[in-house]
């Protein structure tokens, strides 16, 4: 048999190697080539051995040229197709990344919640420290350290929830004062925000739990002038403005002298409205000088130091600030309503 002229064989090779787009066919052509029973070039290199023996180291030297040429080609073209292929899957999984992102839902704080951290950062800026205490407190800590001994009549002005004879939910944050006080030495400078609780029937204006700050600042030479000032100060900067603060003589078992506090009514400018029933003030907070009695409490000396203590109505603050005409919407946790804030 003639051999066929291999450089027609290394020609044909080519075109269908153009043909190729897939490594399944490129399997298929190297067979058809290379394979070891029936390839092109495998049989013709098999019938080296019928053709003259001169010839032989020509055309055999020729056909391995070949069969060299057609490997690389056919391992490039392997190359390039997985490259492509791999470029094609990367193109497929690539990542927009102009797309706009979805948004999980943000919540917010409660309107009462941003009321009080503006008052703690207030009275941070002032120099105070802020402090928390228990909520389920004990009789000696509400009343009895506070100059309410027992049988005393201020007790009954607040109506207490009692868990035993002698736990119970705390009626003002005032326990605080003492605590602090059997904790630490002067000079003491603290505000106390905290939920407190009263036997009381829900309305617009009242709930059986609120929230309450409490203030102390003890030292030697502090006077009602200091607290004046200092809630003055207070209150302008926690509603922005240049607000009338009017204090009224009143009474607390563990201060004296004893105040209440009001400010103009920010409704109407102190004109008279339904708000502050037709007055033109806003009672906010109690406020005063601690007593000597307590100070004995907590076995300070009470011809040393002087203080003064308030107590300040967070809910209050929120409903004057954010023009709420109802508390009890702060507790019902209606969406429409907190989203407002
Ligand atoms: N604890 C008082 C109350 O809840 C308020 C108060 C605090 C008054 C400190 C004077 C001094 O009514």
């Amino acid at each position: 048999m003639k051999p066929e002229d291999p450089t027609h064989l290394w020609q044909s090779f080519q075109v269908e190697l153009q043909a190729v787009s897939s490594k399944a066919a490129l399997t298929q052509l190297r067979d058809r080539y290379l394979s070891r029973q029936r390839g092109l070039l495998t049989l013709q290199l098999r019938g080296l051995g019928r053709l003259a023996p001169q010839e032989r180291p020509r055309v055999g030297k020729s056909l391995n040229q070949i069969k060299g040429r057609i490997e690389s080609a056919l391992a490039q073209r392997r190359r390039e197709l997985e490259s492509e292929q791999r470029r094609a899957q990367l193109e497929s999984e690539r990542l927009d990344i102009t797309l706009p992102g979805y948004l999980p839902p943000q919540g917010r704080s409660h309107p009462l919640t941003r009321v009080r951290r503006e008052m703690e950062e207030i009275a941070v800026r002032m120099g105070f420290s802020v402090l928390s205490g228990p909520e389920l407190e004990l009789d000696h800590y509400n009343f009895e350290a506070l100059n309410m001994p027992k049988e005393h009549p201020a007790r009954d002005a607040q109506d207490t929830l009692y868990i035993t004879e002698n736990l119970l939910l705390r009626t003002h944050t005032s326990p605080v004062q003492i605590r602090t006080m059997e904790r630490q030495q002067p000079p003491i400078r603290i505000v106390v925000p905290g939920r407190v609780y009263r036997r009381d029937t829900v309305d617009a204006t009242h709930s059986p739990m609120f929230h309450q700050m409490e203030g102390l600042v003890v030292d030697e030479g502090i006077t009602f002038g200091d607290l004046k000032g200092t809630l003055e100060v207070f209150l302008r900067e926690l509603f922005s403005r240049d607000l009338r603060v009017r204090f009224r003589p009143s009474y607390f078992p563990f201060v004296e002298p004893g105040a209440e506090v009001d400010i103009e009514c920010i409704f109407c400018s102190s004109r008279g409205c339904g708000v502050c029933k037709r007055t033109g003030w806003i009672e906010i907070m109690g406020a005063g000088m601690v007593h000597p009695r307590v100070f004995s409490m907590v076995g300070y000396d009470a011809e040393r130091y002087t203080g003064f203590a308030w107590g300040m109505g967070i809910d209050r603050i929120a409903i004057l600030k954010y023009r709420v005409s109802d508390l009890r919407l702060f507790f019902d946790n209606d969406l429409r309503f907190l989203r407002q804030f």
